[in-house]
């Protein structure tokens, strides 16, 4: 099948359910967008065993997040995770507390599903989607000052892995990061991503001005019981 037909697929899943099963009920949401990645076809979705673990890490931060960068959408599920998450650490008002999530995705019909599912969860006004290229959507909210200088808290890698150290660096670059910002990478053993781990568990780049990191593999299982890395990295210096 397809990419798109299984997205349509999948729109059409959770079209049979009643709206009201989903409506402000993200969770509700991803657990049938699970369901349906697991027992009618097969979809590369950031899934609840790994939303835990990275759930874990945010709520653990010693300052609350709210500023997170997803690289790579696909239907949402995971940026319906972040978005719950932040409005459980904010409440109802997270958005205008300045909670927000950027996740950015290269495909359009992608976009139209995650769009979809983030408005049926409730979570538009603190989720917003980006069309193209990861990298320029970043630079663009740079430059238009949505994000600033220190200002992200979280970024998740979860694109293709060949994009994982570029991205990063373009991330380093722009300073985004701020004293115990989180960097959140999946698959980085398997597809594999060696040159962004060696980056981070080497603790950077090295050098002056240069972002130094602490980093922890965190194993849990894929839904064939298969072990799978979920690579959390904490910033030490900017
Ligand atoms: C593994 S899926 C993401 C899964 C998603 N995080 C979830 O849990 O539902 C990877 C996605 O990254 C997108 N992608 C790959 N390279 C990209 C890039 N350079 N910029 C934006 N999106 C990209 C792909 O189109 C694909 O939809």
């Amino acid at each position: 099948m397809s990419t798109e037909n299984r997205a349509d697929a999948l729109r059409a899943y959770i079209a049979e359910h009643p709206r009201s099963s989903f409506e402000n009920n993200p969770w509700a949401l991803m657990a049938a967008i699970e369901h349906f990645a697991t027992t009618k076809s097969h979809m590369i979705i950031f899934r609840e065993s790994k939303v835990r673990i990275a759930r874990a890490a945010l709520e653990a931060m010693p300052v609350k997040p709210k500023v997170i960068l997803e690289f790579g959408t696909y239907v949402g599920n995971s940026a319906l995770a972040w978005g719950a998450i932040l409005r459980s650490l904010y409440g109802e008002d997270a958005a205008a507390q300045g909670c927000r999530v950027y996740t950015f995705e290269l495909d359009p019909g992608m976009v139209c599903v995650a769009r979809e599912f983030i408005q049926l969860a409730g979570l538009d006004d603190l989720v917003q989607v980006l069309e193209g290229p990861a990298a320029e959507s970043l630079k663009t909210l740079y430059e238009e000052g949505k994000i600033a200088r220190g200002g992200v808290d979280m970024v998740f890698f979860d694109h293709w892995e060949k994009y994982y150290l570029p991205d990063l660096l373009l991330c380093e670059d722009l300073r985004v990061f701020r004293e115990g910002s989180l960097v959140i990478a999946d698959n980085t053993d398997m597809p594999g991503a060696p040159r962004y781990l060696k980056h981070v568990r080497s603790g950077g780049g090295g050098g002056l001005g240069m972002v130094r990191y602490e980093s922890k593999a965190f194993e849990s299982t894929t839904q064939i019981g298969v072990p799978s890395i979920v690579e959390i990295s904490t910033v030490l210096e900017t």
